[in-house]
């Protein structure tokens, strides 16, 4: 999307504030980002150097997951919250080209993101459905209200949180929202789930550069997001480093830990 193009949308991007979306876009090569959000990126990078290389591998996961979910566990519904500026294989892209009726929400609270998801999250197939809702995590029961609208509440539903809760400083928030959420979906839903580990040094040392810049990003314990899962069928591999689970075939005996953990379960 050209800067004149989001010049004519009618939202306040606070360029110069750093966003979440935007370091996340800017960390994955993206073109979507500010000086701002840059400035974070990189004082980030001059902490943890592979940052970047473990977000391209997180992003990895997330296609993966939903590849499964659609493939292997038949789901034909997704509410992605904290979707993330629109990259390569987007959550509809991956689900669709498996089953081209699937039906996917959107959810963030980014300007930036609600700008693009007008003009580039749109179907794939004249099947499925594609929609966004501009709202907080913060207020599940607003996300839950919207997602009714487009999703069928009595047929599973796959909930993803990738690597989003970590805005929100305590663990025990976040496993709220989750719950919250995972507790609205039927039986034979699934959540999908990673988030930033505090398991390097280097990660330690990132997180704290963020920080320092004014736009925390908290990372957890493996343990904490274990406790995420609680209550759920956690498919193998378990809660793993994100490039440990289930990598595809090239990658098997080559994949590198990082510091980003996450699973698949299925509500039972
Ligand atoms: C690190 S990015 C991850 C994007 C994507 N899920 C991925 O895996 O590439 C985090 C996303 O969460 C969104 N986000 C942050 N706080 C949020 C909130 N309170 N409610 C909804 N979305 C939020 C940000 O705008 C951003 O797009």
């Amino acid at each position: 999307m050209s800067d004149d193009e989001i010049a004519e949308l009618d939202v306040d991007l606070e360029v110069d504030v750093p966003h979440g979306a935007r370091i996340w876009n800017y960390l994955l090569g993206g073109k979507d980002n500010y000086p701002a959000d840059r400035q974070v990126g990189e004082a980030m990078r001059e902490q943890w150097p592979d940052i970047a290389d473990s977000a391209l591998k997180s992003r990895q996961f997330l296609i993966r997951a939903v590849r499964f979910l659609a493939a292997e566990a038949g789901v034909r519904q997704f509410l992605d919250i904290g979707t993330g500026l629109p990259t390569m294989q987007n959550t509809h892209e991956v689900a669709q080209a498996v089953a081209p009726e699937s039906k996917i929400v959107y959810v963030d609270n980014d300007p930036l993101v609600l700008a693009h998801a007008r003009a580039l999250l749109v179907n794939q197939s004249t099947e499925g459905i594609v929609n966004y809702i501009d709202a907080d995590y913060n207020e599940p029961d607003v996300i839950i209200a919207g997602a009714r609208e487009v999703l069928d509440f009595s047929q599973p539903i796959a909930v993803m949180f990738m690597g989003v809760l970590g805005y929100l400083e305590s663990p025990d928030a976040a496993h709220a929202i989750v719950k919250h959420v995972v507790d609205s979906v039927p039986s034979g839903s699934w959540l999908a789930l990673w988030d930033g580990t505090n398991t390097s040094e280097r990660a330690r040392a990132g997180a704290k550069a963020q920080a320092d810049m004014g736009s925390p990003y908290y990372q957890r314990t493996v343990a904490e997001i274990e406790r995420w899962f609680d209550g759920l069928e956690i498919v193998e591999p378990g809660v793993v480093s994100v490039t440990h689970w289930r990598p595809d075939d090239a990658e098997v005996g080559q994949v590198e830990p990082i510091d980003g953990y996450g699973a698949v379960a299925r509500k039972p």
